[in-house]
C-alpha cells in the first residue's frame, strides 16, 4: 500500500519540526513547505537522510507554487504564520498576508477530498467580555493582530464547504530543533537560569498550556478520526495545565533552586489572557493531552542549559 502524503506548511518551525518527525516516524511521506524565515535550515536538513521527507523552499503567498504543490498531498497542515503578538506587531503586512490571505488562497486551491487540520490560538477567549471559564462556544475576541488574523484563518476554513478540523491551541511548551525562547513558559526557564529571577506582569492571570509532543499526537489523532471530527473546533490544552503565571513560575523556581519571583508593577499583559479553558470536547472525542508541567519544566531546563553552555555571553 502506498504511503499517505502530508503537506506541512511552516514545517521548519517550532511545532513543524516536531510534527514532521512525528509523521515520518508514523510512516507518512511528509512535504515541508517553508521560506526559512528564521534561517533555520539547520533544524530540518538532517531529515534529508529520510527518502520520505521532501523540502520545498518557498512562500505560502506564492499562488502558483501552491497550485503546483497542494494537489500532490492527501493531508494538509498549514502551520506557516507570523506567530505571537510581538512578531505580528513588528511585521503587520506579513502577518495579514501569511496568517489570513494565504489561508484563503489555500482554501480555494485545495479539494474537498484532501483532509485539512489547522492550528488556531486560544488567546482570543474572554479578552473583551472577561469571561473566565471558556469552551468552544465562548466567542473568540482576539485583541492582537496575531490573534485576529489567526481567527480570520479559522473562520475561512470553518465556512468552507471543504471541511477541516480546527485545534485551538493553548500556549505550547517543550523542546524543538527550532527552539522558541519567546514562549512565556520558556522565557521563565531562561530567566530562572540566567538571572535567578522571574519578573511577572499580571501574575494572577491564568493560562492554559500544552506539551509540544501532545500537540503532534493530537493532530495524528485528528487524521485517524477525521470523519468524526470534521467541521469542528477543539480546544487543545492540558487540564492540569490551567494555571496562573504565579503558580507556573513557582513550579519553575522549585525546579531551579535560588530563583526569586517578582511582580512587575507597571507592565500589563498585551493579550489580556486570563481564562480557564475546558478541553472536555476533545477528551470526549477520545484524546487527552497528558504530559505534565513538571516534565516540561525539566525538559526545557535541560534544553536551555545546553543552549547557554554554547553562549558564553548568555545573550539568548
Ligand atoms: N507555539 C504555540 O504556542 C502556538 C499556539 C497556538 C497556535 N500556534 C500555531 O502553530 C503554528 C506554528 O507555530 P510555531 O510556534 O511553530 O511558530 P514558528 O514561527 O516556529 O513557525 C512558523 C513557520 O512558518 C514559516 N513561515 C513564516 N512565513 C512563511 C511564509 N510566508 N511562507 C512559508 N513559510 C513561512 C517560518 O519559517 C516558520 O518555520 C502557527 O500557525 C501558530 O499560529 C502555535
Amino acid at each position: 500500500m502506498s504511503k499517505e502524503r502530508i503537506l506541512i506548511t511552516g514545517g521548519a518551525g517550532y511545532l513543524g519540526n516536531v510534527m514532521t518527525r512525528h509523521f515520518l516516524d508514523q510512516g507518512f511521506q511528509v512535504g515541508c513547505l517553508d521560506n526559512l524565515l528564521y534561517r533555520q535550515d539547520y533544524s530540518i536538513f538532517p531529515l534529508a537522510a529520510n527518502p520520505d521527507f521532501e523540502f520545498i523552499h518557498g512562500d505560502v503567498r506564492d499562488k502558483a507554487l501552491l497550485e503546483r504543490v497542494i494537489p500532490r498531498y492527501d493531508i494538509i497542515i498549514p502551520l506557516a504564520a507570523i506567530v505571537g503578538a510581538p512578531a505580528s506587531k513588528a511585521r503587520p503586512v506579513d502577518t495579514e498576508t501569511v496568517n489570513r490571505d494565504a489561508i484563503i488562497t489555500l482554501d480555494q486551491i485545495r479539494s474537498a477530498n484532501q483532509r485539512l487540520l489547522f492550528p488556531n490560538t486560544n488567546s482570543g477567549y474572554g479578552t473583551k467580555s472577561g469571561q473566565f471559564e471558556c469552551d468552544e462556544n465562548t466567542p473568540l475576541e482576539p485583541i492582537s493582530l496575531y490573534g485576529t488574523t489567526k481567527c480570520e484563518g479559522e473562520k475561512t476554513l470553518r465556512e468552507s464547504s471543504k471541511g477541516g478540523v480546527i485545534f485551538r491551541l493553548a500556549s505550547v511548551f517543550g523542546v524543538s530543533p527550532r527552539m522558541r525562547l519567546d514562549l512565556s513558559f520558556h522565557s521563565m526557564v531562561v530567566d530562572a537560569l540566567t538571572k535567578k529571577a522571574i519578573v511577572l506582569s499580571e501574575g494572577n492571570f491564568t493560562r492554559n498550556y500544552v506539551y509540544i509532543g501532545d500537540v503532534a499526537q493530537a493532530f495524528a489523532f485528528g487524521i485517524q478520526n477525521y470523519d468524526q471530527m470534521n467541521g469542528e473546533a477543539y480546544n487543545l490544552g492540558s487540564d492540569q495545565a490551567n494555571i496562573s503565571k504565579n503558580d507556573l513560575a513557582a513550579k519553575v523556581a522549585k525546579h531551579i533552586p535560588g530563583t526569586q519571583l517578582f511582580q512587575h508593577e507597571v507592565e500589563r499583559d498585551e493579550d489580556k489572557r486570563n481564562y480557564l479553558v475546558s478541553n472536555d470536547k476533545l477528551r470526549k472525542a477520545g484524546f487527552e493531552a497528558k504530559t505534565s508541567l513538571e516534565t516540561g519544566i525539566a525538559e526545557v531546563t535541560r534544553g536551555v542549559s545546553i543552549m547557554l553552555k554554547n553562549n558564553p555571553h548568555k545573550n539568548i
